[in-house]
């Protein structure tokens, strides 16, 4: 039985810690929202589910502890008596970050290193594996010293679908997170008017199908000494259980690049996902809707990524009248930055969500239908 309560902190990209509470509600925790991520409270059922579940996030981290440091002796004694077995493994290599602000010990390498003897010290020497980097995360500020251990491993946003790119892919919990900040929940009918790599289009599949982004990858607790293979299996089993496989509404995506549409087609079949999803080619200028509403997505290339091209201002416009005329009916959402739609006048686009993508300042932007 697990009857231990953890605090958990779920790391977010600035700008998406509203999305990721929601998710965490839906999950049925408590929240508190803070910069760059949300807290929560739990057992290692809940941090399997979030690890299973979240699309927004980027990490989960376990709250170790937190101490008051404000020489080395201190920290290194400090850091020693922290219960890291329960996490870690004897022998497991470490990988320790620090960052400090506005205190006494300021060495950030010098503060890792001090944490790899503590911990070195507290396991005692191990046969752990030395395939696996464990992450351990240090923060000092005012001389408080919090230090977190990372359950996730590989970034949440790798659900292990896209191994084929195209150019300037949308990271796959940014793509989530714009879908669920724009209301997506399968029921209405979806199209990408440039896919990619076929980032929106997946996404809203995995969303649809209610198939959750870690079921087809690894965490880092599945290498910790308290790991439940069969709580894992039975949260899995679980998932597969409520998915609904086929059954909502048609997505499509197009783009007008045949390289990116066979990436994007390699992804989804990776993905597993059902017969409703069709990736095609073609040009978004000849789109027209099938359905009487729906949600039209779209990431526009702006330039700095993509390099700048003589057609942009023309694209901008097309886009303008795909939202404005076309899909009068249907929701718009955009995700660029605010220089692209600075160009499209006519349209009343507001900013759900403002976020850095590739170190450039984007937006969700969103149009109602009619
Ligand atoms: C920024 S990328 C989209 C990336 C995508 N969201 C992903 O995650 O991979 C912009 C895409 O627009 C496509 N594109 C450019 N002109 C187009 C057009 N006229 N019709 C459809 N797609 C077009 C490009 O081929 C490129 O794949």
């Amino acid at each position: 039985m697990e009857a231990v309560t953890h605090q958990y902190f779920a790391v977010t990209t600035p700008g998406l810690e509203s999305v990721c509470a929601a998710e965490l509600l839906r999950l049925g925790l408590v929240t508190d929202e803070i910069k760059g991520g949300v807290g929560f409270n739990g057992g290692l059922r809940e941090l399997y589910l979030a690890n299973l579940w979240l699309r927004s996030a980027n990490r989960i981290l376990v709250r170790l502890g937190t101490v008051t440091a404000r020489d080395f002796p201190t920290l290194y004694q400090r850091l020693v008596r922290l219960p890291w077995g329960r996490f870690i493994k004897p022998g497991t290599r470490c990988d320790v970050r620090a960052v400090s602000h506005q205190s006494r010990l300021s060495h950030t390498g010098r503060i890792a290193e001090v944490c790899q003897q503590a911990i070195r010290k507290a396991l005692g020497p191990g046969t752990g594996s030395d395939e696996k980097t464990q992450l351990v995360l240090v923060r000092i500020s005012d001389n408080r010293v919090e230090v977190s251990v990372d359950s996730s491993g590989d970034h949440l946003h790798r659900r292990g679908y896209r191994q084929a790119r195209s150019a300037a892919p949308l990271r796959e919990n940014l793509a989530a997170a714009a879908l669920l900040a724009s209301g997506y929940d399968g029921s209405v009918p979806l199209v990408d008017m440039m896919t990619g790599s076929g980032t929106f289009v997946i996404e809203a599949g995995l969303i649809a199908a209610s198939k959750p982004p870690g079921a087809d990858r690894e965490f880092s607790f599945m290498m910790w000494p308290k790991y439940r293979p069969r709580l894992w299996q039975q949260l899995l089993d679980g998932a597969r259980k409520d998915g609904r496989m086929e059954g909502y509404a048609p997505i499509c995506g197009v783009d007008s690049n045949p390289k990116a549409i066979a990436a994007a087609q390699a992804n989804l079949c990776r993905a597993g996902l059902g017969r409703n999803i069709d990736i095609r080619s073609g040009r978004l200028q000849e789109l027209i809707p099938t359905e009487e509403t729906g949600l039209l997505v779209g990431n526009p290339p702006y330039g700095a990524r993509l390099g700048r091209h003589a057609g942009l201002p023309q694209f901008y416009r097309d886009i303008e009248y795909l939202c404005g005329t076309t899909f009068a009916n249907w929701k718009c959402a955009l995700v660029c930055p605010e220089s692209v739609v600075e160009k499209m006048k006519n349209i009343r686009f507001n900013p759900l969500l403002g976020f850095s993508h590739g170190g450039i300042r984007v937006f969700l932007y969103v149009k109602e239908p009619g």
